[in-house]
């Protein structure tokens, strides 16, 4: 066969049909328990929750209301984390996979017990509509289960051929501590993603949440606490990523680092650890892209227009495999732009823990801010296309209506546009590898769509492109773990891919034993 390394059988969580009125009436009943709940968060280092002074967390649909408090890590609890983290790794490491593998299925099946908790904090502390946080509890638990099996699958020791009389044993071990950095936009999934890999590999961990969502992952810390990961192994740092992730960077305890955010963060990143002394550190970057969609003449305007909405607009935008840039064929692109505008005059934007809500609020006023910048220079430099109205309830919040602009040249944007504003590149099938060449030359590689009813149409721009994931005929947001390994190229990520098979082995080191028995 072409293929090797099929994963064994195992099943991704189950979902639940929140159009069937049983369910949909049974979470309405249990998010209303969490209607007014207060989540805490706070640094957690050898097993102590720590005090200190309190800030509010607000809900950013609704800016008056307090979800809950946290406090930050001090730089004495930034030191005394990483001194009980590198205390704690060896015995970690010598408890074997089993013990690590068994940790990441009780928290998966907690948080399956924990869905609608989940899915009230991701959506008051986040705005994540109730259909992304269904979906973002899933692929928590997902990333639990298959790493597990993974590690099982991929960690153990191996036995090598020899001459005679001599014994060689390959074995994988975790490289030390890993401090675990991720960003707001998936503050379960992502979060726990990373900290179970590092996990499960044998490392101990220092997880460093993004300011926006602390309350979020310090619930996901207490489940994997209670999911039986020991007191030492696990430290949570909440606070501001300048401050407290670039001091555990710099620090050189940390034998390695898990980020995921924007590209320029991770350059700072890779430069402290390139310039710090001691042992040389890994960094896995999984970062933001500037992703196209290309529409040729043959495709299905009704399919593309469902599969734009979804790419361009769900979560707000506010996904990096989001869709930013459609290039669009001159003989279909009135029709498409035609019943796009169509489309969007449909969307509900609002109150994300509704269940009819499509989209619910941008993160904070700062990314409100960023994405009104952006609109005011496309107003003076491009063609607006199409647009949404916000009701009069997002005064209360952060909403941003999502737009369309016309633009000439890709160029023109310079780097990633985080929110729900598609642009749209006309183009004539006499320039497809002008267009091909100016995709690859941004040096970003995260998504790609295509929509073509030519075999050969998709399967040349698959070939022509660096980019890490490519849909075809259907929309490019929401890999699932163990089916569509996720991750980018170039200023999009370092690799390996998330929730992929070969995800763990930049987690762990490895040693031979050369025996002479
Ligand atoms: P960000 O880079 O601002 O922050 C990410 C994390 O880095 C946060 O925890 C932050 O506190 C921390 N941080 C900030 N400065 C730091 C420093 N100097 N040293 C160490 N840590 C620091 O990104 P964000 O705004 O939180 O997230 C959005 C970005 O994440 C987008 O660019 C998006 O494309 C990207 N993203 C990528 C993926 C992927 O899988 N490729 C997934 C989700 C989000
Ligand atoms: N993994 C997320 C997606 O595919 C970011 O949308």
């Amino acid at each position: 066969s072409l293929y090797r390394d099929a994963t064994p059988p195992w099943r991704n969580a189950a979902g639940m049909d929140l159009s069937d009125p049983v369910h949909a009436d049974r979470l309405r009943r249990d998010l209303q328990q969490f209607a007014n709940a207060q989540w805490q968060a706070a640094p957690l280092v050898a097993g102590q929750w720590l005090e200190g002074e309190a800030q509010p967390v607000r809900n950013p649909a609704q800016r008056d209301e307090i979800v809950g408090t946290v406090v930050a890590a001090s730089d004495a609890a930034i030191d005394s984390a990483l001194s009980a983290a590198a205390s704690a790794q060896a015995a970690w490491d010598a408890a074997g996979i089993e013990q690590r593998a068994g940790c990441l299925e009780r928290l998966a099946e907690l948080m399956e017990t924990h869905c609608h908790e989940l899915m009230a904090l991701l959506s008051r502390e986040a705005g994540r509509t109730l259909d992304d946080g269904l979906s973002e509890v899933r692929e928590a638990i997902d990333f639990c289960r298959y790493y597990a099996q993974q590690a099982r699958l991929r960690l153990a020791p191996q036995v090598l051929p020899g001459p005679t009389g001599e014994v060689n044993e390959l074995t994988l071990h975790g490289r030390g501590v890993f401090v675990c950095i991720s960003p707001w936009n998936f503050p379960l999934a992502i979060f726990t993603g990373q900290v179970v890999a590092a996990l499960v590999a044998g490392n101990s961990v220092i997880a460093k949440p993004a300011e926006q969502t602390p309350l979020i992952a310090a619930r996901a810390v207490s489940l994997m606490r209670e999911a039986g990961v020991p007191d030492d192994v696990l430290q949570l740092l909440p606070g501001d990523g300048a401050r407290v992730g670039a001091a555990l960077v710099a620090d050189n305890r940390v034998a390695g680092v898990a980020f995921t955010g924007s590209t320029q963060t991770a350059k700072l990143i890779n430069r402290t650890l390139a310039d710090r002394d001691g042992a040389l550190p890994v960094l896995i970057a999984e970062t933001g892209g500037l992703n196209c969609m290309l529409v040729d003449a043959t495709a299905l305007p009704e399919q593309v227009v469902d599969d734009v909405v979804i790419s361009a607009f769900q979560s707000a935008g506010q996904r990096c495999s989001a869709l930013r840039v459609m290039y669009l064929q001159d003989d279909i692109a009135d029709k498409v732009l035609g019943m796009l505008g169509g489309a969007m005059k449909e969307l509900r934007i609002g109150d994300p823990a509704r269940l009819e809500t499509d989209i619910g609020p941008v993160i904070d006023t700062e990314a409100q801010a960023m994405l009104e910048r952006h609109v005011e220079r496309m107003e003076r430099e491009a063609t607006p296309i199409a647009s949404c109205e916000l009701g009069s309830e997002a005064l209360a919040g952060t909403f941003f209506a999502p737009r369309v602009y016309g633009i000439e040249r890709l160029d023109q944007l310079e780097s990633e546009v985080f929110g729900p504003i598609l642009h749209v590149i006309r183009y004539r099938a006499s320039e497809l590898s002008a267009v091909l060449e100016s995709i690859n030359r941004s040096g970003y590689g995260l998504t790609l769509g295509v929509h073509s009813r030519i075999d050969g149409f998709a399967r040349d721009v698959f070939k022509a492109t660096r980019v890490g994931n490519t849909y075809i005929n259907r929309n490019m947001v929401g890999a699932i773990v163990g089916v569509n390994p996720f991750g980018g190229q170039g200023l999009s990520g370092t690799g390996p891919k998330a929730g992929g098979p070969h995800y763990l082995l930049r987690f762990v080191t490895e040693k031979t034993r050369t025996d002479n028995v």
